[in-house]
């Protein structure tokens, strides 16, 4: 699978591979027009092919962000995690804040529970993998970049899969991973998220999801994320040594790329489906990292998880938050 490092053309676009195995930066769209559905086509065959795409300096806004977003399929929206009451610092609901400030542009404090919200983002995860009806793309639009650190780090899942020994494989294949937002939360603040609020526990409760599926060129890869909390019918402890074996196994570097944010309007776009990403430190108490994502549903055979439900009876747009505990 180990492919050129030269540019290769996906119809009207340039594709420059940043590693061997996955990642290119992408140039032959204007941002400034409405995107083509002719081009949309390629933009999603050089998602799949590459798995983690750059498009730098492209000029969009919000509004574009978003109107491009659609393009590629249905968007999530925000959840309310402070129930109905929840401002949000973006005009669209599609927008997910990635960055550190609030939403007065003001950078988010040290020991908050945003900050500590934000930690979670720098384990190894695929995005909402804790939602039953998954995501597959991610599209994160930089607004302010700071003088230094804040990379993104990728990792090219299906590749690491599909080195794995024969055996090991067939030892995978079976399995079902629960995961919790929650869970990634307290493992990356465990003070903090030992007891999410009732709002947070309804706006997001567990999904299950095959750990093994099938990549969109059709060879399988693994479906994980640090928000993978069990392996359904096994304890907390081997669920647990399993999924960080794997995560760790996954994201040696050999099958990694780090992804430098040059400027604002830099694009990046990842396929959670077949890779997982890290955000990296940076002077977050002095600089300012303006970040916004939108995320795209699957559509495909997996997009409802284990049991696989038809995505129309999944309702994945907690907008109003029942003031309810769910049982945990
Ligand atoms: C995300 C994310 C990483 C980063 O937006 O889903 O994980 O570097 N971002 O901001
Ligand atoms: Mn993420």
């Amino acid at each position: 699978m180990t492919g050129s490092m030269d540019p290769i053309k996906i119809g009207s676009l340039t594709c420059t591979p940043l590693h061997p195995t996955f990642v290119a930066e992408i140039t032959g769209i204007d941002f400034s027009k409405p995107v083509s559905d002719e081009q949309i086509k390629d933009v999603i065959k050089a998602q799949e092919r590459f798995g983690v795409t750059v498009y730098r300096d492209t000029g969009l806004d919000d509004l574009g962000h978003v109107q491009f977003s659609r393009q590629l399929g249905e968007l999530e929206h925000v959840p309310k995690f402070s129930g109905p009451k929840t401002v949000q610092r973006f005009a669209y609901s599609e927008l997910f804040d990635a960055g550190n400030t609030d939403i007065n542009g003001n950078i988010v404090q040290k020991g908050t529970r945003r900050w500590w919200y934000n930690k979670g983002n720098a384990l190894w995860h695929t995005d909402s993998s804790f939602n039953q009806r998954r995501s597959k793309f991610s599209a994160l639009l930089a607004h302010a970049v700071p003088k230094e650190g804040g990379n993104t780090n990728f990792a090219d899942v299906r590749h690491a899969f599909r080195d794995l020994p024969e055996e090991k494989k067939a030892e995978l294949r079976p399995l079902v991973l629960e995961h919790n937002l929650w869970h990634s939360r307290r493992v990356a603040a465990p003070e903090e998220y030992q007891a999410p609020t009732e709002y947070e526990l309804a706006a997001k409760p567990p999904a299950r999801h095959k750990l093994v599926q099938t990549a969109p060129d059709g060879g399988e890869t693994l479906f994980l994320a640090a928000h993978a909390e069990y392996v359904v019918g096994w304890s907390k402890e081997d669920s647990q040594k399993l999924i960080w074996d794997l995560i760790h196994y996954c994201t040696q570097p050999q099958y990694t790329l780090s992804v430098q944010w040059h400027q604002p309007g830099d694009l990046v776009i990842w396929d959670n489906r077949q890779t997982m990403h890290t955000a990296t430190p940076f002077s977050d108490q002095m600089e300012v990292r303006d970040m916004r994502r939108t995320t795209v549903f699957d559509d495909g055979p997996f997009a409802g998880g284990v049991p696989a439900k038809p995505i129309d009876q999944i309702h994945e747009k907690p907008v109003e938050v029942p003031a309810v505990a769910v049982p945990a």
